[in-house]
């Protein structure tokens, strides 16, 4: 039997891509959802994938970049199901720019969610996760939170974030001795909406047929590895009590490649970029 049946796990960007892949998987593990999204149809056909599975769900509107929304979501699940046991901060946007056209305010959007999402669910369910006898904590940052991209600086500062915010938190735990879980989770190319959905740079270097061109290739040639299978490794994780989960073959080559050239990579990926 799962460690999630009759467990509740909480999950942001439910609505699309891996967060609605992780909501059906967990539910087909005998878990009760509460889930959230700042997309209402997305949401709702997420719980209605649950629902036919066999959960129990809530689901409320929640942007993860606003604190007092995260709290109120926290606050709403245990007045539902009156316990937490796995908070998932899964909810996140991509930004395509270099570091001399990246707007100022596009960097504060993308850490908003990307970065202070994570930290404001973590700090958010904790206190509730630890009223239970069991709790794991899941925060998904990426493989970009492994190497440096080019293009991808605000992406790739908020994922290096969430794994550093994850990894002290993990040694936390194993000094208290709490039975809370913690893992981060670097996936590679996921076949989810995250391009489509992305912003691109307002510079001539990335024009509308440069950035239809560069959706097309990640959709096609680099998102390799389904929303369903990440969800399956992920929720492994959780039952392993995995500290750090890499989602997809290249993740695992890549992740080998940083720590055997921890330096040199960049020449490499610099040669493919
Ligand atoms: N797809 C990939 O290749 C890939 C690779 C590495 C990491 N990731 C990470 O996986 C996570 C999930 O992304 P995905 O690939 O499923 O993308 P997706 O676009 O399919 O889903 C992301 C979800 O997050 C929601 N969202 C966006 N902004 C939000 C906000 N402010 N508050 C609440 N919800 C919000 C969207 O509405 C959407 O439902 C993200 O953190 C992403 O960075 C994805």
């Amino acid at each position: 039997m799962s460690k999630l049946n009759q467990r509740v796990v909480a999950i942001t960007g439910a609505g699309s891509g891996i967060g609605r892949a992780l909501a059906v998987e967990s539910a087909k593990r005998g878990a009760d959802l509460a889930l959230s999204d700042v997309n209402e149809a997305g949401l709702k056909e997420t719980a209605a994938q649950c629902e036919k599975a066999g959960a129990k769900v809530h689901t409320q509107i929640v942007n993860v970049a606003e604190r007092d929304a995260v709290e109120a979501w926290c606050d709403a699940i245990v007045k539902h199901f009156g316990k937490v046991h796995v908070i998932i901060n899964n909810a996140g946007v991509a930004l395509n720019a270099d570091v001399a056209h990246t707007e100022y305010e596009d960097f504060e959007w993308l850490m908003g969610i990307n970065f202070w999402g994570v930290v404001y669910g973590t700090k958010t369910f904790l206190p509730q996760i630890r009223k239970n006898d069991w709790g794991h904590i899941v925060n998904i940052s990426s493989l970009f939170g492994l190497l440096g991209i080019p293009n991808q600086s605000a992406y790739n500062a908020a994922k290096f974030a969430v794994r550093g915010f994850t990894e002290s938190l993990q040694c936390e735990m194993r000094v208290s001795g709490e039975n809370i879980g913690v893992s981060c989770v670097h996936p590679g190319g996921i076949k989810t909406n995250i391009a489509n959905a992305a912003r691109f740079s307002h510079s001539t270097s990335t024009r509308s047929q440069d950035a239809d061109q560069l959706k097309k290739e990640f959709n096609e040639k680099l998102a390799r590895t389904t929303p369903e299978q990440a969800a399956n490794i992920i929720l492994k994780g959780i039952e392993n009590n995995q500290e750090r989960v890499l989602v997809g073959m290249d993740a695992v080559a890549l992740d080998r490649m940083q720590r055997m050239m921890p330096t040199g990579y960049r020449k490499l990926v610099a040669k493919f970029a």
